[in-house]
């Protein structure tokens, strides 16, 4: 993203060094005035002309330095803004801190030079024990964090925006600034830290680079009881779809220990942008959570709060028996059932839960069982030309996934959760029951599939529902072997 840098700091920076300009022009030809009233006023000292001198060029090697430096920021920010605009070359902190500095010193010494002619430079550097002592003392660490911060730059073991964790304290976060004396980042509860560039050139520092897929660890257990090949294969399907999972390596899901209470496993994942592992993390958990209630696995936890949950679960399942029933009889299609068919039905019908954007149903899955939407809501899409189109959204009540139940052909759309979602899956043995004692239910289902039929299909491929509806009352007749 483009910063508007340029534009704003180098007008503020040239507008106030033309103020500076004036103010020591002005200075510049009142000088002789400002010298007589000094000699005037300090008229008892043993040299009143060349003190007074020695003050008015001290004052204008001040402005010159005021003046200078406003001018160097002003180019600075004029050159390296051009270069960011132009070339989107982002040049380090460090570097153009280093081109004000160089920048000023030449100005300043040239205008040192200048007024003061008679003053050897050379001399005052190098005979100074003064200057000496304030290199040699003051200036030590800051030296050393700034060629620690050149080595940094050359260097370039990590980038601002790359994920680093640095030293034995292990802060880590985002890279931010590597300026010529401290290293920040920003970590992922939104502090700031800055580390000196000499501690950071000192410490090992581990790098998640930005453009690099970067890979994470998390942690679930099984109880004994859970076949592990079936645990991998849910689980990895669970967390392949999440977001900033990266598609381009499929995550690993394996043992890592054989525990007190349970089976280990980890799963490895890589993701599209590291900085956001938490909430990835996160997300990663979840989903293990909804498949492993999908497909009746259990977490291992100590024994004593096993007979606790396991009576609280049967409870809660004695209730959902009736609510399911009730569900069910409230369906459109399901409405001519006796009561007894629509007990045999909720006791066929598996409930799953889904999470919000988790997929139920995938196109061109092959598919023998249809759903019924108990509580929540999902979205019916098709993908056209690698963009996906809404085509129905259905709430609680609604069924779904009857076209390749009653055809025996793929799936023709994608159906997703669009919020926590539990479906109940009614498989091809009850629905054949249920058929074979309500031959009536075909012909309506038939003509809620040929609306569906004609909903899927893009508006130049739309026909006649009629004739639609009676093809497709034969497809299902044929497939579940019923007269004609
Ligand atoms: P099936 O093909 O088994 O799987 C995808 C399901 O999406 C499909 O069955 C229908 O239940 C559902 N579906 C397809 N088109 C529509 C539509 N136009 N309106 C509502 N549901 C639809």
């Amino acid at each position: 993203m483009a910063r508007p840098r340029f534009t704003n700091k180098s007008a503020l920076f040239l507008i106030a060094s033309a103020v500076a300009l004036l103010a020591t022009y002005l200075f510049w030809s009142l000088a002789g005035d400002v010298k007589a009233l000094l000699e005037h006023r300090m008229g008892m000292g043993a040299n009143p002309s060349a003190s007074a001198d020695t003050i008015v060029n001290v004052i204008k090697l001040l402005l010159v330095g005021i003046v200078g430096y406003l001018f160097v920021r002003a180019l600075n920010s004029i050159f390296f803004g051009l270069a960011f605009w132009l070339k989107r070359i982002d040049a380090p902190t460090l570097i153009r801190n280093i081109f004000t500095i160089v920048a000023f010193t030449i100005l300043f010494l040239i205008a040192f030079t200048f007024i003061f002619p008679d003053v050897n430079l050379g001399a005052l550097f190098t005979t100074s024990a003064i200057f000496g002592v304030i290199l040699g003392l003051a200036l030590q660490d800051t030296l050393g964090n700034f060629f620690a911060g050149i080595s940094l730059q050359a260097d370039r073991p990590f980038q601002v925006g790359d994920v680093i964790t640095v030293g034995a304290q292990r802060h880590t976060g985002v890279v931010e600034e590597i300026s010529w004396r401290a290293l920040k980042i920003r970590t992922f509860t939104n502090h700031v830290v800055l580390i000196a560039n000499s501690n950071a050139a000192k410490e090992p520092i581990e790098v998640c680079p930005r453009e690099n897929l970067n890979a994470r660890l998390v942690f679930f257990n099984t109880l004994y009881t859970a076949s592990p090949a079936k645990t991998i294969h849910v689980v990895r399907e669970a967390v392949r779809e999440a977001d900033n999972v990266s598609e381009k390596i499929t995550p690993i899901v394996r043992i890592r220990n054989l525990g007190d209470n349970g089976v280990d496993y980890e799963v490895k994942y890589w993701l599209n942008d590291y900085a956001k592992y938490n909430d990835t993390d996160a997300l990663i958990r979840q989903r293990i959570w909804y498949a492993f209630r999908r497909a009746g696995l259990n977490f291992a936890f100590p024994t004593r709060t096993l007979h606790i949950e396991r009576h609280y679960g049967a409870a809660v399942r004695d209730g959902d028996g009736s609510a399911i029933a009730e569900r069910l009889s409230a369906v459109d299609i399901f409405a001519p059932l006796s009561a007894d068919e629509t007990t045999m039905l909720a006791q066929a019908a598996v409930s799953h839960v889904f999470a919000p954007g988790e997929t139920v149903i995938r196109a061109g899955d092959p598919g023998s069982s249809m759903f019924v939407v108990h509580k929540g809501r999902v979205r019916v899409q098709v993908s056209e030309n690698g963009r996906s189109r809404t085509v129905a959204t259905l709430n609680e009540g609604d069924f779904f996934g009857e076209m390749a139940l009653f055809t025996g052909e793929p799936r023709t759309a994608n159906v997703l959760a669009l919020e926590e979602t539990e479906v109940l899956e009614i498989g091809h043995a009850a629905m054949k029951r249920v058929f074979d004692t309500n031959p009536d239910l075909v012909e309506s289902l038939s003509f809620i599939m040929a609306e569906r039929r004609q909903g899927l299909a893009s508006q130049s491929d739309a026909t006649d529902t009629g004739a639609h509806s009676a093809g497709i009352l034969s497809a299902i007749k044929r497939f579940f072997g019923l007269s004609q």
